[in-house]
């Protein structure tokens, strides 16, 4: 059977996901074809093209599309709670009673628009329509390869109503246990606060995050913002997530927070410094959404965990790695499983995984993330000769040796190799590499392409070997979904990617899924004693990662970096023609 997912109702990170008789064979972001970060109000065209492309089947061959967005009935209690609770915002309120989630008829049609150009037969093609908050779960439980119960957990923004999902999954089947709607939304409150000091949902989160063990969380109580009584939530929308007039405005740009908000807490952060209070605010709001989560796992999932202690998580809320630290420490928990892409391009797996279950296909679980193009030798040689850069090249052999020493020599390098990543994270497939033990590497990286804030960390792939010694745990981590406490002898040898708080975002790199990545860290392990890379994302700042050999190309000339390795194909910068 073969099953197209296809994400992007909710208007950002569009993308599909393509399985064939329970296999995963191919997904993608459509920001990655299109340049466009996001891919705000895109359908995932190219993504979907790419995906049966890449499976060799027709376009008549589709069974089934799946999409991760539902109608929602005026007998579920999603509707009359956010009528209720946006009272002072009437039109909403008629909208909600009246008319229900009006976005989702517009987007079947939508789909339905794609689906027919791609060649695919719609009226002999099933369609299914799965709840937003199900297909997370799916994405996360379905994939996760856990036997006997799990607990799920889904935080996000919100889906179709839903903003928090409480559930357990048991033989395949997802029963739901409990949910919260808008306005009282986590992800929503995370999301407002970081438009609060000054930075873009949907990236942002990142940044408070990576700010938060800065600053101090027991100077300023924001605890107003949320009431949580221990098993709900209550957001207070006089002060975040908040619609309508009372929306407070900037040059005609509105945000999810008040003017009461900057009554109390002080103007909005601007510019590129991290001071405070805002390193306090940031610091106050991990904790408070940390605690909050911790607090409702208690009461929601306590049970379900003590008999098998695994849990799934999925959603944007489930990226937070923080939080996630807090959850693998809770006594009740033995193992988390985290969705790699779970923010909302994720829910086109999500989708499919689900429609398939349904359909009794046994999906298969998700041990990687390259999932996207490949390209060949030919193929890298081809774009450096088309290239107007006229790069000079090189076909070498013994490439991760010949890396290595690049590295080891304090040298970053961009790294294009196999199938791109699927998900937020760089996970050996399109990174930018440095060694961890080259002190000045994450600054150099910084001067030379990435121009990030000083205070967000650079990560590390480890070998699975000396991973348990660096991060004092067996716990897998094979997405950097997670962070861990750093071995203090450790800390030392690889400075340049621990954290602030002493802790590190890392990626256990096994043999079986990235081969030539693993023997480079092998070979890093000879020439510097440590089996670990720097690895951040192949891109620049504000763009998505990189996909093709001429993304990467473009990429490499519009910065600083020296060396790129795509396949075997070494592409360097002659010293007088760096970047532009
Ligand atoms: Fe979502």
């Amino acid at each position: 059977m073969i099953i197209l997912g296809l994400s992007g109702a909710l208007t950002h990170d569009p993308s599909a996901a393509l399985y064939v008789d329970g296999k995963l064979v191919a997904a993608a972001e459509e920001e990655r074809f299109i340049r466009d970060k996001h891919a705000k109000n895109k359908m995932p065209r190219e993504a979907a093209r790419f995906c049966i492309e890449q499976a060799g089947i027709s376009p008549k061959d589709i069974n089934v599309v799946a999409v991760p967005f539902a109608p929602i009935g005026l007998d579920s209690p999603a509707r009359w709670h956010y009528a209720r609770r946006y009272w002072y915002a009437p039109d909403r309120v008629i909208d909600a009673i009246f008319n229900g989630n009006r976005r989702y008829k517009r987007y079947a049609g939508d789909i339905k628009a794609l689906c027919e150009s791609l060649g695919i037969n719609w009226d002999r093609t099933e369609f299914e329509p799965v709840e937003h908050h199900l297909a997370h779960a799916s994405s996360c439980y379905h994939l996760s390869g856990f036997k006997g119960k799990t607990a799920i957990l889904g935080v996000d923004g919100k889906g179709e109503y839903a903003t928090t999902f409480f559930g357990y999954g048991e033989e395949g089947e997802i029963h739901k246990l409990r949910e919260f709607y808008d306005p009282d939304s986590l992800g929503g409150m995370y999301g407002a606060i970081t438009e609060y000091l000054g930075f873009e949902m949907l990236d942002g989160e990142y940044k408070v995050m990576g700010m938060a063990p800065y600053g101090d969380p027991t100077k300023h109580d924001l605890s107003r913002i949320i009431r949580c009584d221990g098993s709900d939530i209550r957001v207070n929308t006089q002060l975040i997530n908040t619609v309508g007039l009372r929306r407070y405005k900037e040059d005609g740009r509105g945000f999810y927070f008040s003017k009461k908000l900057i009554d109390w807490l002080g103007p909005r952060r601007v510019g590129d410094v991290a001071d405070e209070p805002y390193i306090d605010y940031a610091a106050s709001i991990q904790k408070l959404y940390e605690d909050t989560v911790l607090q409702l796992i208690d009461t929601h999932l306590k049970k379900i965990l003590q008999e098998t202690g695994q849990l799934a998580f999925s959603g944007g809320g489930a990226l937070n790695v923080k939080l996630n630290q807090r959850i693998i420490a809770l006594p009740y928990v033995k193992e988390l499983w985290v969705q790699p892409a779970s923010g909302d391009s994720g829910t086109a797996i999500g989708a499919a995984s689900y429609a398939a279950v349904k359909r009794k296909e046994q999906v298969e679980t998700m041990e990687h993330v390259y999932l996207g193009p490949s390209y060949t030798n030919e193929e890298c040689v081809k774009a450096c000769e088309e290239h107007p850069y006229k790069p000079q090249y090189e076909i070498i052999d013994q490439v991760p040796s010949r890396i290595a020493t690049i590295l080891a020599d304090g040298n970053p390098v961009a790294w294009f190799q196999g199938r791109m990543e699927f998900g937020p994270r760089a996970l050996g497939g399109r990174s930018i590499l440095g060694c961890p033990s080259a002190k000045g590497v994450a600054n150099r990286i910084n001067e030379q392409i990435k121009f990030r804030e000083r205070w967000r960390p650079f990560c590390p792939s480890i070998l699975d070997r000396v991973a348990p010694e660096i991060l004092q745990t067996d716990h897998p981590s094979a997405f950097m979904t997670f962070t861990f406490d750093v071995a203090d002898s450790w800390k030392e040898r690889v400075p340049e990617v621990v954290h602030e708080d002493g802790t590190a975002r890392a990626q256990v790199v096994s043999a079986e899924h990235n081969p030539r990545y693993h023997e480079l860290l092998l070979e890093m392990e000879k020439l510097t004693g440590n089996g670990v890379v720097l690895n951040t994302s192949l891109n620049r700042r504000g763009e998505p990662m990189v996909c093709s050999p001429k993304d990467a190309l473009n990429m490499f000339f519009g910065s600083d970096l020296q060396y790129l390795i795509m396949e075997d194909v070494l592409v360097t910068k002659s010293q007088e023609s760096h970047g532009e």
